[in-house]
């Protein structure tokens, strides 16, 4: 029998990472492959300082299979499956077949439209390459966390991000400068939505008639923005991330059948950006696949917008926040 002499891991091997979720300005919405998530366009995007996830990652030899705990309750399903779907690639580039138990705590609410799972693949992502002993850089372990699923690429990175579409190689993102801004989190409601962002996406790439012209038009508006960012123009930022949002859940709801992920209340802080903007003060409205709102404000006047919006939803003020970060083994999340 031969005995491999240079195990990548040893059981046993443990990693903690934390990373936080991003908004996008400019969204991705629709895939050119499936198989590595590959994004039809770039996307833009900036990482939040709040709602972080933690995720711990430990090799256990004797496991039989995967284990994933997260927020204490034993996962096991599609939840799972994406989890180990992840390791396996990480497992692939370590040459290792030891199974792991993965413990994660999620402080955004999970599935509403607040990008649980960007933060939650790029801590994942972390936490694996380190606890299997691969020594990635931002741009491998962005690609990497791209595979669990796309917007986490962009949570690797610290504040501003942009996403590059392209060939495998070429899809990952990488911070860029922007102005100086703030964002407002307004939570209509922290439910599970319905259908997910990426069966809602499927669903847009298969059924819209418009789809062609989102993918023409958000091509148009990530270099619009970044330009916007060079010139530090944070006005005409706001407008492009506003109208690009509009953009997007217009062609959800050209879905057959239809998707509508807005409700009254998304719609009227919406309106309330405008009464803002009538008012002076420059805020613009996005929102992912849910019914929550996030304006997007200077960095100044971020405290002035959440207090404008506090008595339609609950409002907190996020900045501009950290990379995915790998943390000593006294913060592991235990489970
Ligand atoms: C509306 O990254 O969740 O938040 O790659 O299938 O996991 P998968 O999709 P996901 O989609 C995010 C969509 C969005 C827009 C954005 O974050 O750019």
């Amino acid at each position: 029998m031969t005995v491999p002499i240079d195990l990548p891991a040893e059981p046993g091997a443990e990693a903690t990472a934390r990373a936080h979720p991003n908004i996008a300005l400019v969204k991705y919405w629709g895939k050119a492959d499936t198989a590595q998530n590959l994004p039809a366009t770039g996307s833009l995007s900036m990482t939040l300082d709040i709602f972080p996830t933690t995720t711990t990652v430990r090799l256990d030899g004797a496991l039989p299979a995967d284990r994933v705990v997260l927020n204490a309750a034993e996962r096991t399903g599609v939840v799972a499956d994406r989890v180990v779907r992840l390791l396996d690639e990480v497992r692939a580039l370590a040459g290792s077949s030891i199974r792991a138990h993965v413990t994660s705590i999620n402080t955004v609410p999970s599935a509403a439209g607040l990008a649980s799972s960007a933060s939650g693949f790029a801590a994942l992502a972390t936490a694996a390459a380190s606890a299997y002993g691969l020594d990635l850089d931002a741009r491998a372990l962005s690609r990497l966390a791209r595979r669990g699923s796309g917007s986490a690429a962009r949570s690797i990175v610290p504040r501003f991000a942009v996403w590059h579409a392209g060939t495998d190689a070429q899809s990952f993102a990488e911070e860029v400068a922007a102005p100086d801004l703030a964002m407002v989190v307004a939570t209509v409601d922290a439910r599970e939505k319905s259908v997910s962002s990426r069966d809602a996406m499927k669903r847009t790439v298969l059924t819209s008639p418009f789809y062609p012209a989102w993918v023409d038009s958000t091509a148009q508006s990530l270099e619009a923005a970044l330009a916007a960012c060079r010139d530090g123009d944070a006005e005409r930022l706001g407008r492009i991330t506003e109208t690009n949002a509009l953009r997007m859940h217009a062609v959800i709801q050209s879905c057959d059948p239809p998707i509508r992920y807005l409700s009254p209340t998304s719609v009227a802080l919406f309106d309330r950006a405008a009464e803002l903007r009538a008012d002076g003060i420059a805020a613009y409205a996005t929102a992912d696949a849910g019914p929550n709102v996030v304006l997007l404000c200077a960095a100044d006047a971020a405290e002035t917008v959440r207090d404008r919006v506090a008595d339609l939803a609950e409002a907190v003020v996020a900045r501009p926040g950290p990379g995915a970060m790998l943390l000593p083994a006294s913060e592991r999340v235990a489970g």
